[in-house]
C-alpha cells in the first residue's frame, strides 16, 4: 500500500524572477538576450508581468488548493550597483511575501536563480574569487529586512548545472562573438564575463557562495530552513555503462555534498533521465516520446533520483518537477506518474517533505524563449490574461485533499 502524504507536506508551484517578472534590465541575462548574434530565441521583455500581477497569481494558486509558493528574489534589483541596496526593491519582495502568507502559501525563497547583476561580471561572475562574499552580503541584506517572513531559503538554484553542461560536452563558449559583445557592453573582458550558466569552472565559487548565504540566513533567523537545489537527471546505466554512470553521478551530485553539510534539506529538481553506455551518454531510441525540450518524457525519473539522493541522509524537497508540453493531458499524466513515484518513496520511509511543480505559469524558458510550455496556467502575453489549465486543477485538488 502506498503511503499517504503527511499533514505538513509542501504542495507548491515555482517561478523565478527573470522568467516571470519582466524587465529585469539590470541583469546579465538582459544583456545576453539583446547582444548582436545572441543565441536566445527572443528577449524576456515584459515576461508575465508578475512584478505587477503577483497578487492575482497568488490568489489563483490559493484557490487551486496549493499551500506553498517558490519564487526568487532578484539580486540585480536588490543590489543594482555594488554596495547599494534598494529599499524599494526589498519592499516589493516584502509585499510578495506578505501576499504569500495572506493566501496561506508558505514561501520558499530562492536567492539566486541563474541571473545576476551586471556589475558582478566585472568581478569574474561565478568564477570570480570575490563573488561568495558579495553573495553573502546580498543574502544578509535580504534576510535582515525580510527574514521574519521567510521560512525556507533555497540559496542557489541548480548549483550544479554548470557541471551538468560540462558533462554534456558544452564548452565555456568564451570565444563566441556574441559573448565578446556582452563583455564590451559591460566594460569588462570576456574572461571576466562569467554568467552562472556559463561558469563551467565555477563549482568552488558557487558552493562557497552557498555556504556564505547559509551563514547569512542562519545568523539572522536560525529557524529558517536552508538548502541548495540541484539539477538531477536520473542517471541510468545501460549494460557496460556502470562505471561511467557512477562517475557522472559522483560529479553531478556527490561532489556537492561536502558544502551541504549543515543544510536543512536538499532541493531535488528533476525533469528526465539520462542513459549512459560504455562510451558515454546514449542518444534516445527512435519512437521515444520527447517533451518540447527534446528530452525523454519520463515521469518515473523522479523516483529514481529521490532514491539516489536519499543516500545523503538529508530531508528532500522536490523543488522542481515538470514537463514542457502543449498537450495538457500529457502534463496531467506526468504529474500523476511522478507523484506515484513519490508515494512509493514515502512508503519505503524516504524523507520527502514536499512537491513543487515547475512552473506556475507558462514563462520565459531562457534560450528557448516563450516556446516551451511548462505552466499550470497559460499566459496570453499580449493581454497578460491568465488561463488555468486542467493540470492546475488536477494537482491543486490533490494538494487540497491530501
Ligand atoms: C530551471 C528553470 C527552468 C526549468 C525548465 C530548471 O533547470 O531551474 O529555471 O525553466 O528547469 O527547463
Amino acid at each position: 500500500m502506498a503511503a499517504r502524504f503527511s499533514e505538513g507536506f509542501i504542495w507548491g508551484t515555482a517561478t523565478a524572477g527573470h522568467q516571470v517578472e519582466g524587465n529585469n534590465t539590470n541583469s546579465d541575462f538582459w544583456v545576453m538576450e539583446h547582444a548582436p548574434g545572441t543565441p536566445f530565441r527572443e528577449p524576456s521583455g515584459d515576461a508575465c508581468d508578475h512584478y505587477r500581477l503577483f497578487r492575482d497569481d497568488l490568489r489563483t494558486l490559493r484557490e487551486l488548493g496549493f499551500n506553498a509558493y517558490r519564487f526568487s528574489i532578484e539580486w540585480a534589483r536588490v543590489e543594482p550597483e555594488q554596495g547599494f541596496i534598494s529599499k524599494a526593491a526589498l519592499r516589493h519582495y516584502a509585499d510578495v511575501l506578505a501576499a504569500c502568507h495572506e493566501n496561506g502559501l508558505a514561501p520558499l525563497v530562492t536567492l539566486h536563480h541563474f541571473t545576476s547583476p551586471r556589475w558582478l561580471m566585472k568581478l569574474g561572475g561565478w568564477e570570480g574569487g570575490e563573488t561568495p562574499a558579495r553573495f553573502g552580503a546580498y543574502s544578509s541584506a535580504v534576510m535582515r529586512e525580510l527574514g521574519s517572513l521567510i521560512p525556507y531559503v533555497c540559496t542557489i538554484n541548480e548549483a550544479n548545472i554548470p557541471t551538468l553542461f560540462r558533462l554534456l560536452g558544452r564548452g565555456d563558449r568564451r570565444s563566441e562573438a556574441w559573448l565578446v559583445a556582452c563583455a564590451q557592453e559591460l566594460n569588462t573582458t570576456v574572461e571576466r564575463f562569467r554568467p552562472f550558466l556559463l561558469a563551467v569552472a565555477g563549482q568552488t565559487t558557487i558552493m562557497a557562495a552557498h555556504e556564505r548565504a547559509r551563514e547569512a540566513v542562519k545568523s539572522v533567523r536560525a529557524e529558517t530552513r536552508v538548502g541548495v537545489t540541484l539539477a538531477l537527471q536520473s542517471i541510468e546505466a545501460a549494460p557496460g555503462g556502470e562505471e561511467r554512470a557512477a562517475s557522472m553521478w559522483a560529479q553531478l551530485f556527490e561532489s556537492y555534498l561536502p558544502a551541504c553539510a549543515g543544510d536543512d534539506f536538499i532541493g531535488v529538481q528533476n525533469y528526465s533521465r539520462t542513459r549512459v553506455g560504455p562510451r558515454g551518454v546514449l542518444a534516445l531510441d527512435e519512437g521515444v516520446e520527447r517533451t518540447q525540450m527534446g528530452y525523454e518524457y519520463c515521469p518515473e525519473a523522479l523516483e529514481g533520483v529521490l532514491r539516489a539522493v536519499a543516500a545523503a541522509g538529508l530531508p528532500m524537497i522536490v523543488t522542481e518537477s515538470g514537463v514542457a508540453t502543449e498537450d495538457d493531458a500529457r502534463r496531467v499524466e506526468f504529474i500523476q506518474r511522478a507523484l506515484a513515484g513519490v508515494r512509493r518513496c514515502l512508503a519505503d520511509g524516504l524523507d520527502v517533505r514536499g512537491y513543487v511543480y515547475w512552473s506556475a505559469l507558462d514563462n520565459f524558458e531562457w534560450m528557448s524563449g516563450y516556446g516551451p510550455k511548462f505552466g499550470l496556467i497559460a499566459v496570453d502575453r499580449e493581454t497578460q490574461e491568465r488561463h488555468v489549465k486542467e493540470s492546475a486543477r488536477y494537482l491543486g485538488e490533490i494538494a487540497r485533499s491530501s
